[in-house]
């Protein structure tokens, strides 16, 4: 296969990691974007040496500053200029109310409104690739999601806030989001995708100890991230998804029915045009 140029957001740990050192591994131009240059920097570092390869680089772009992920677009098409698959994987998880830069619930904001943003702001160069894709990484916890559009700014205040509730909304929105990226542009694959579950730390960076100690006794039973790498890297590259668009992928690589409310295409088109306008009040 011809080498690719794929941008992996959350690319400096977990899952992300995983992923681009095994399209590293197979020869690919990978990009990592990340919040912390510093860890971006160690990643590229630790990949390098890894897999004896230099096609790797890192973009600055925290996801929860849609100012910075303005930049970070910029930046990617004046350094690089050609992409052929977008991995949107950055994730977080927290049981705590807190804020984006913009004041948009954290989760929501990081998990799909930067990315919104950053995936529209890279259409051009994913519409002029020869087969452009994006893959958005969901969870199973969408199946718990609902969608209120009021409460993502974060009016119901914090004794309202349910951490599982807020992430399972976001993952819904990875859900919807893909299936009105497949609509809208048809001739990019658009997909996502539950990993598994899978040992990372996503549960212990911005939660209270005991769902972190919860997360850690867990661990032991979850599959390594090389494991959870697997979607993504077969949606990213398999010619068996060439032409399929609009689906949601299981761990196994199966293609599965989401849940009732991340089906309504008026949901998907609705929270499109909420995006919209929020990131272009944002600007
Ligand atoms: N692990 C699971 O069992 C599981 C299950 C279902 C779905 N997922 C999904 O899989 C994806 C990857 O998660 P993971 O488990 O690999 O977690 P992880 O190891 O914590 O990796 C998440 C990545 O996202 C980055 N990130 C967090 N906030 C960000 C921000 N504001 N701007 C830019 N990057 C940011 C993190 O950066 P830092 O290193 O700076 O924190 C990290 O690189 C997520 O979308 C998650 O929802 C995971």
């Amino acid at each position: 296969m011809q080498q690719q140029t794929i941008l992996i957001t959350g690319g400096n740990d977990g899952i992300g990691r995983a992923t681009a050192q095994v399209l590293l591994e197979r020869g690919h131009r990978v990009i990592i974007a990340g919040r912390s240059k510093e860890k971006l920097a160690a990643a590229v570092a630790t990949l390098r040496y890894r897999t004896n390869k230099e096609a790797i680089d890192w973009l600055y772009c925290d996801l929860a500053s849609l100012e910075t992920v303005r930049e970070a677009a910029s930046t990617f098409t004046t350094q690089f200029g050609k992409l052929d698959v977008l991995i949107n994987n950055a994730g977080v998880f927290t049981n705590e109310l807190q804020y984006s830069e913009d004041g948009i619930e954290l989760q929501f904001a990081v998990n799909h409104l930067g990315h919104f943003l950053l995936t529209k702001l890279l259409l051009p160069l994913l519409k002029a690739a020869p087969a452009g894709r994006i893959v958005n990484l969901a969870s199973v916890a969408h199946f718990h999601g609902k969608l209120d559009f009021e409460s993502l700014t974060g009016e119901d205040g914090p004794e309202c806030y349910n951490g599982l509730e807020a992430y399972a909304r976001s993952k819904l929105a990875n859900v919807l989001f893909t299936r009105e990226l497949a609509r809208r542009y048809p001739e990019i694959e658009s997909n996502c995708l539950h990993p598994g579950v899978i040992r990372t730390r996503i549960a212990n960076k911005e939660t209270r100890w005991f769902i972190s100690l919860f997360w850690n006794l867990y661990k032991p039973f979850m599959r390594s991230t090389r494991c959870g790498a697997r979607t993504p890297l077969y949606l990213a590259m398999s010619p068996e998804v060439r032409n399929v668009t609009g689906r949601y992928f299981d761990e196994r690589q199966c293609c599965r029915k989401p849940s009732m409310l991340a089906r309504d295409p008026e949901l998907a088109h609705e929270l499109w045009e909420w995006s919209d306008v929020m990131t272009q009040e944002m600007a």
